[in-house]
């Protein structure tokens, strides 16, 4: 089964072709990233717009890199939720009237399952069952995962999401978005420890999580001091190895309740390099492989929703040929 997938539901449009037996046959992304960098955030309307002016550049672009004919497509597969509401619409709009102009069904996607998902895309693809970590700009998630569709949510974030903690933070320290790369940017060159950050939740005994209080310790250590580029560095190192601390402790604490042997990280967070490492070094440790995405399919992409389309369509027959649709902006 061929299926397109379609992304929109933030600041990246993603086209993607992944076909049931030889796997992804391509994809292409476009970010909005410099666009919305100017207004230190996404602005939704800029957003919208923007993924108008996109998707049929990209889905030319992905049926020229893969030869593929437009006629060849078996099923179209989008996110409708959760996200911007215009953004989703363009998308939902898109693949909708292209499912019934070429007759195939479409399939509505949860963007978080497509995430939860795309470390199977990897070429050392987990098998089930594994407890996922979804850490996105959104949400931050520790999932007991059996199947596909077959999920048991463990523990989430009380507040702020773990890329949201990153994101606001960075604002704090004059940094522009999105805030997770710009933090590890500026965290590899300071010194954890030289400012105490507290581990919210970090012995609560329960797998959920809180970041907004560490946010705020930020806040009162920029208020209170004028910070040199030193400090400024020390103070992401801290922040990232305070938010790392407490994501791999519970993430290994979940694997371990579970009596699993396998995690996967997904999510915007998960391209975080010093997460991944404090993570592969304390999973070892416990005899726990640590799967993620291919570092290409880490933020949001249109292959993780064509991959989690196509299994959604494989394991419940049909899809939608009324090519009616809605949007779940917080689904
Ligand atoms: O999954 P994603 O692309 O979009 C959502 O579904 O939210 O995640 C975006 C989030 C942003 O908050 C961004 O700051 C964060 O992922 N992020 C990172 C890194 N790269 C992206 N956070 C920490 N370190 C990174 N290297
Ligand atoms: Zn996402």
């Amino acid at each position: 089964m061929l299926v397109l997938g379609i992304e929109s539901s933030c600041d990246e449009t993603g086209v993607a072709l992944y076909d049931s037996l030889r796997g992804l046959l391509g994809h292409a992304i476009y970010s909005q990233i410099d666009m919305h960098e100017a207004y230190g955030g996404v602005v939704p309307e800029l957003a919208s717009r923007d993924h108008i002016r996109r998707l049929i550049p990209l889905l030319d672009q992905v049926l020229s890199i893969t030869g593929v004919d437009k006629k060849q497509i078996d099923a179209i597969a989008y996110t409708a939720g959760p996200g911007l509401a215009g953004a989703l619409l363009v998308g939902a709009s898109f693949a909708e009237s292209l499912g019934l102009a070429l007759n195939v069904p479409t399939m509505p996607v949860h963007h978080l399952e497509g995430h939860l998902l795309s470390p199977l895309l990897a070429a050392d693809a987990p098998t089930f069952p594994f407890v996922a970590l979804l850490v996105s700009g959104g949400h931050t998630q520790l999932m007991r995962v059996s199947g596909v569709g077959k999920y048991e949510l463990l523990g989430e974030t009380l507040d702020d999401a773990a890329g949201e903690a990153f994101d606001k933070t960075a604002k704090l320290l004059g940094l522009g978005y999105p805030g997770g790369p710009a933090i590890a940017r500026l965290a590899a060159k300071g010194i954890a420890g030289c400012y105490k950050l507290p581990r919210p939740m970090l012995r609560s005994g329960d797998l959920d999580f809180s970041f907004s209080g560490l946010k705020t310790a930020v806040l009162t250590v920029v208020r209170d001091h004028e910070l040199n580029e030193t400090e400024r560095h020390d103070l992401a190192a801290e922040f990232q190895e305070a938010v790392t601390e407490v994501l791999v402790a519970k993430a290994l604490a979940a694997v371990e309740r579970c009596g699993f042997d396998q995690l996967v990280v997904a999510g915007g967070v998960g391209a975080n390099l010093r997460l991944r490492e404090r993570l592969n070094a304390a999973a070892a440790r416990r005899g726990i492989r640590v799967h993620y995405p291919p570092l290409d399919l880490c933020t949001d992409n249109g292959a993780m929703i064509a991959y989690c389309g196509a299994q959604r369509l494989l394991a419940e027959s049909a899809g939608q040929t009324t090519h009616a649709f809605c949007v779940r902006p917080r689904w």
